[in-house]
């Protein structure tokens, strides 16, 4: 396995160019009286959330977000009942995951009502970073935190702030990933901690079909959500992927990107 890149582990582990942006939430603010390590809050490096991915958060009147609201809406009945970690996953690649997290963990700390922390768990194909548009500290990408953890540091997890009620820890882009980290028990504990500073922790997961990866995040989370992508998604693929699955945690289904005007039980564009 190639060595994680060492990141500056002081006191201060990264330089920000924009003061101006600070977002910093201190720990002791988003996790009470933990007896675990601690995690780092930095604040989301240079540019803004893309105005034209968030476009759907943008048009309060879309149907889009009335549709994510009512997912919100189930999802905080989940959380009542004890659950909320979720993982959110398709059969295939390019069905609208990573699009449908992210929007989703808009939604659910929209106006500060919850802490969301977002978790970039397709190591093979991350794109979180690029969606939201910060760029992942040097060193701090999910899977390198990983294997520092498995090299026995002590080293808090450290997530980027995108705003109070919204950290992400994203895979670096820029940096080498180590995909394999997904299948150690660290990735499972990371998710187990670092729930319990929150309201709710979406992952954003691996496609279901040809791998096994996607069946770790489900043993990870409370629950599952598959999203379909219309005109995309085909059947047999659904099909494949819920029997991989199992119905153990899946706990719905979504239709993204649907065309307006034409009927369906999913949510419109
Ligand atoms: N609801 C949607 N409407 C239009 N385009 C979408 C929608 N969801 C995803 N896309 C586009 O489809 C492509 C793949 O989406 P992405 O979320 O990265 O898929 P996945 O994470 O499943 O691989 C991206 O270019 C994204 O912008
Ligand atoms: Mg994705």
């Amino acid at each position: 396995m190639p060595s994680a890149a060492a990141p500056n582990t002081g006191a201060n582990p990264v330089a920000y160019d924009s003061p101006s942006r600070t977002l910093v939430v201190q720990r002791r603010d988003i996790i009470s009286q933990q007896g675990d390590s601690p995690v780092r809050v930095v604040p989301a490096w240079a540019s803004p959330p893309d105005t034209s991915v968030l476009v759907m958060l943008g048009e309060a009147s879309s149907e889009a977000t009335a549709s994510l609201r009512v997912i919100r809406h189930r999802l905080e009945q989940k959380r009542a009942e004890g659950m909320w970690t979720f993982g959110v996953t398709s059969a295939r690649d390019g069905e609208g995951k990573s699009t449908f997290a992210t929007q989703l963990a808009l939604v659910l700390s929209e106006s500060q009502r919850a802490r969301v922390l977002l978790v970039e768990s397709n190591f093979h194909r991350p794109s979180l970073a690029r969606i939201l548009g910060f760029r992942v500290p040097d060193g701090y990408g999910f899977s390198s935190q990983i294997v520092r953890k498995m090299r026995g540091s002590l080293e808090p997890w450290c997530v980027v702030a995108l705003g109070p009620a919204l950290h992400v820890l994203a895979e670096s882009t820029a940096e080498q990933g180590f995909p394999e980290t997904l299948h150690s028990t660290h990735f499972q504990n990371a998710i187990g901690f670092l729930s319990r500073g929150y309201d709710f922790l979406i992952v954003d997961g691996p496609s279901v079909l040809g791998s096994g990866d996607a069946n770790v995040v489900e043993n990870a989370v409370d629950g599952l959500i598959v999203v379909l992508r219309s005109n995309m998604s085909k059947g047999n693929d659904l099909r494949d992927a819920v029997k991989q699955l199992g119905e153990r945690k899946t706990i719905g289904v979504v239709l993204w990107d649907v065309e307006l005007g034409k009927k369906t039980n999913g949510k419109g564009r």
